[in-house]
């Protein structure tokens, strides 16, 4: 029976792919071994066969006689572990969440509804490490694929609404912990109806540049505020996070000639589902049914809003799909810039489609193929 070891599935995204697998009764037709970084020895979850002491996340030996890895504990333990274990010849699959290994020539960025091709020509080719993608990305991509698919996207540009989930479970803390000091500083105006829009906004805007905000993870206010600015620097004055766009779009769909992706990655206050805005310049002037439907028939969780108000404030932001699979988007249109150009809004859940999904389905994936 095939060994399969955990770590890092005590996280927010293991949390998340440990929830989804027992959603979806994953856990079966193999061993589950569950480790740790910090709790060796303590006694490990209960996936239906019992309940076993976890073993130690940094034991090459014991990490070695594993079929499969998966790993949500982030980049530093991959850049800790991965390269010793392969070293000594671990001939294992590894499954990872974290960005350490996304572009090396010997990973698939995975993401089945969309790069399946991709996924079985390196099983077949004998590639053994598979990582979770970017989540702007995967999202934009699960939204998109129909235009993919039919070779149609000339470039695309990207504008992000991220939320605080993106960031990590530290800063989504801050977000409502700055909610609620913004909430409590205002109490008082709020309650006396005789209060003005202007004095509020004054009374908020002083709690901003007060100081007094919790700022530790964000490092500015979040709440009532954004922050147009996601992971570091590199060159050409984009962020990493922005560099993503292109680079991960392109490998996860194999692509022979790159499509151009960039845009502006930008902090909001959401809980856990990024939004974006594209433009999408279109190869050929296709009309615009036409685009609806491939973007509708991409796969089943791809959903058209149609482009109208009431759709769109109860079926197109975070609040609604929140904690769902579907993959909204509308606002669909041709852009006055030219036939070709086309612009839409989607949005999806963060730690689901962005994280751990597409771990989830890689497990099974990968089970079905060593079965
Ligand atoms: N880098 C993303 C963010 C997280 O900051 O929102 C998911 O890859």
């Amino acid at each position: 029976m095939l060994k399969i070891g955990f770590i890092g599935w005590r996280g927010m995204v293991g949390s998340v792919l440990m929830e989804r697998m027992r959603q979806e009764r994953d856990f079966h037709g193999f061993e589950p071994l569950f480790f740790t970084t910090s709790s060796v020895g303590a006694s490990g979850p209960d996936v239906g066969q019992g309940s076993a002491p976890l073993k130690d996340a940094h034991d090459i030996g014991s990490l070695s006689k594993l079929d499969v890895i998966v790993t949500c504990q982030g980049g530093d333990y991959t850049q800790r572990v991965f390269l010793d274990l392969r070293k000594q010849g671990w001939k294992g699959y590894w499954i990872d969440a974290a960005s350490t290994l996304r572009m090396e020539k010997e990973s698939i960025i995975i993401l089945d509804p969309v790069n399946r091709y991709v996924i079985d020509a390196g099983l077949k080719s004998g590639i053994r490490n598979y990582v979770g993608g970017n989540c702007t990305v995967s999202l934009m991509l699960m939204a998109l694929a129909g235009l993919f698919a039919n070779n149609l996207v000339e470039w695309l540009s990207s504008m992000t609404y991220q939320a605080a989930s993106g960031a990590g479970a530290n800063n989504m803390r801050e977000l409502v912990a700055q909610m609620a000091a913004l909430g409590k500083a205002s109490g008082k105006l709020l309650e006396n109806p005789s209060s003005t829009a202007l004095e509020i906004d004054r009374l908020i805007t002083g709690e901003l540049r007060g100081g007094k905000l919790p700022t530790e993870y964000f490092g500015v206010p979040l709440a009532a505020s954004l922050i147009p600015w996601i992971d570091r620097a590199v060159e050409m004055g984009q962020t990493r996070e922005e560099w993503k766009g292109y680079a991960e779009t392109n490998k996860i769909l194999d692509t022979r000639d790159p499509i151009p992706v960039d845009g502006i990655c930008v902090r909001v206050s959401s809980m856990r589902c990024h939004s974006q805005a594209f433009t999408i310049k279109l190869k050929k002037d296709v009309p615009l049914d036409e685009v609806t439907d491939m973007i509708r028939s991409a796969n089943e969780w791809v959903k058209v809003v149609p482009n109208d108000k009431e759709s769109t404030i109860h079926e197109l932001t975070p609040a609604a799909i929140s904690g769902t699979l579907t993959v909204p988007i509308g606002r669909i249109r041709k852009m006055l810039l030219g036939p070709q150009y086309l612009t839409a809004f989607s949005c999806g859940d963060q730690l689901l489609w962005g994280a751990a999904e597409p771990l989830r389905r890689m497990l099974r994936i990968l089970i079905e193929h060593l079965g």
